[in-house]
């Protein structure tokens, strides 16, 4: 994502990362208690300039021990800010349109075929951002009774309900791995699109693919999400953390596969300036008691 300021995002310039690298692990050691408060999902901080140094400085430092995951609560933090309900606002439609330029032409119709042999009636969409999406959706499928968006940035869930274009659609503010559990269900097509569950570390995607697979049966993933150019999926590991986001890249279908889903649609897009997967997997597992 480009024109916005993530917390983790090195600088372009090799000098400048190499400074704020340098300068961050130096206060680090000048501010041990700042670093702790950093390192803890509980707090949310007012980020200040020596912190992103210092942010920079712990990333770097984990990933060359080979730890990943250490600052996930940050991508959580910034998402939930005017920052990032500025720039999704500014972006929505730019990014709507290159769903239908790249995408929608591959997904649709795969995920139509499936989603009528299983008689999907709810969509629920995680991080809808400004919410094209499920009014795209809405157009497409009047069968469906009801499309849910849960959007952990509160500014953006509203704008997002402003825009809606079908009384079907409803967006809410909260955790959407949460809100999945109590708005999904049977029948429902679990969706992400454009980069949602990158910011979640293997774990956490490994347990929401879980659920889903042990908890909706039967119910459809879908995803079109962002991979690293250089991730080998199938072979190489699970995730890597990837970008000048330092999110991840997911081998998705394999955490789907492990989770207990079947996949239904696999496709590797490069659009140029951006390599995607977009998959569909199906639950085959009776819901447990
Ligand atoms: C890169 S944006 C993508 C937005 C939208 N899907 C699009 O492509 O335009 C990531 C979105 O995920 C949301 N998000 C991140 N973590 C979330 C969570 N735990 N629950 C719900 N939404 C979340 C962010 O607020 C943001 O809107």
């Amino acid at each position: 994502m480009s024109g916005a300021r993530f917390p983790l995002q090195p600088a372009a310039q090799a000098w400048k990362r190499a400074l704020h690298q340098a300068g961050g692990a130096v206060l680090c050691v000048l501010h041990p208690a700042r670093v702790k408060a950093l390192r803890d999902p509980r707090q949310t901080l007012t980020l200040g300039k020596l912190d992103y140094w210092m942010l920079r400085a712990i990333v770097a430092a984990a990933e060359r021990r080979g730890e990943v995951g250490a600052l996930d609560h940050i991508h959580q933090q910034f998402w939930q800010g005017a920052d990032a309900a500025r720039f999704q606002i500014a972006d929505g439609a730019k990014r709507y349109q290159r769903f239908l330029d790249h995408h929608a032409a591959l997904i649709t119709p795969p995920l139509q075929a499936a989603m009528a042999a299983r008689q999907c009636q709810q969509w629920f969409e995680i991080g809808p951002g400004t919410g094209e999406l499920l009014n795209y959706w809405a157009r497409l499928c009047p069968t469906l009774q009801s499309l849910r968006g849960v959007e952990c940035n509160a500014e953006l869930a509203a704008w997002a309900n402003s825009q809606r274009q079908d009384e079907r659609i409803d967006v809410r503010a909260g955790d959407g791995l949460a809100e999945a559990r109590v708005l999904g269900g049977a029948g429902t097509v679990f969706w992400s699109y454009g980069g949602v569950l990158e910011y979640f570390g293997t774990a956490v995607v490994e347990d929401y693919f879980r659920w889903i697979a042990n908890q909706a049966h039967p119910s459809l993933l879908a995803l079109v999400e962002p991979l690293s150019a250089d991730h080998r999926l199938g072979e190489g590991p699970l995730s890597q953390p990837y970008g000048a986001e330092r999110s991840y890249s997911h081998d998705y279908r394999r955490l789907a596969e492990q989770a207990g889903l079947r996949l239904c649609y696999q496709h590797t897009n490069n659009t140029g300036q951006q390599r995607w997967l977009l998959l569909v997997a199906e639950t085959t597992t009776p819901a447990r008691e």
